[in-house]
């Protein structure tokens, strides 16, 4: 009998729910869940790099969070400027290499210089590649990697039947990546909310009970030891075992 191992994931995404109901739970406001958040997110980041994986692409703020009360959208730019200034000096002593997917355009001007210069500061960094999906979401990945590609068509560079799965995915906002091997969501809840959608097409996904401001290097090991035990069959017939 052979014993196949299920090699680690190069790449982990995490879809971090729940902290207004961490905070609901405590009788605390919504705001007190996402300040616990970002605790939970600098321990992720530490066991992460400790762990030896390579990319991690966290899901910050969605183009449908735009739909929250304006004062909890405000609170969330307010700690992202936080994270920024605090948490930077302390991703780079740890190699981490820090960079934003999605539009923020529609972000402040001062959170998005901050999280530029975060960007340049760590971009040489060799250790784990940190990705924050700020107004995110996976339809608009699609939808201005479409864009691009018809450009390219337009300006006589491309030629449409040169277009498959290899060179939509460059033009995606994961460009270079590879694809999540693993989606975590906490807080219960089995859906994807628009989240890499083009990149999850076959990713593990392990949804944990905890909310994100309890998740930690533990429930991180735990996804981690369930994702071994999945057999990823691609399509084809189950691994001899
Ligand atoms: C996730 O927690 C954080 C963001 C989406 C910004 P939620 O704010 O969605 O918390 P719940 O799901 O309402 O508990
Ligand atoms: C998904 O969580 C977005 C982020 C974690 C940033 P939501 O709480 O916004 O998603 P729904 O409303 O449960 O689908
Ligand atoms: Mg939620």
């Amino acid at each position: 009998m052979t014993m196949e191992k299920q090699i680690d994931p190069q790449h982990v995404a995490i879809i971090m729910d729940g902290n207004g109901r961490w905070a609901e739970q405590r009788g605390m406001p919504r705001s007190f869940g996402h300040r616990a958040g970002v605790e939970a997110l600098r321990r992720v980041v530490r066991h992460s790099s400790g762990l030896g994986i390579r990319y991690l692409t966290v899901y910050a703020f969605s183009t449908e969070n735009w739909k929250r009360p304006r004062r909890e959208i405000e609170f969330l730019f307010g700690l992202l400027r936080e994270y920024f200034k605090k948490t930077v000096e302390e991703l780079h002593a740890m190699r981490v290499r820090i960079l934003m997917i999605g539009d923020m355009t529609p972000f402040p001007a001062d959170v998005r210089e901050l999280a530029a210069k975060a960007g340049q500061k760590t971009r040489d960094n060799d250790g784990l590649r940190l990705q924050i999906a700020l107004n995110y979401g996976g339809r608009a990945d699609i939808i201005q990697a479409a864009r691009n590609l018809a450009g390219q068509v337009l300006a006589g560079t491309l030629d449409p039947a040169a277009i498959d799965e290899d060179c939509f995915a460059r033009c995606l906002h994961t460009a270079g990546l590879p694809d999540p091997e693993l989606v975590i969501r906490t807080s219960g809840e089995s859906r994807l909310s628009n989240f890499l959608l083009w990149q999850a097409a076959y990713a593990e996904l392990v949804v944990t009970k905890e909310c994100w401001p309890d998740f930690d290097g533990a429930a991180l090991e735990n996804a981690l030891a369930e994702y071994r035990r999945r057999d990823r069959r691609f399509g084809s017939v189950p691994r001899k075992k």
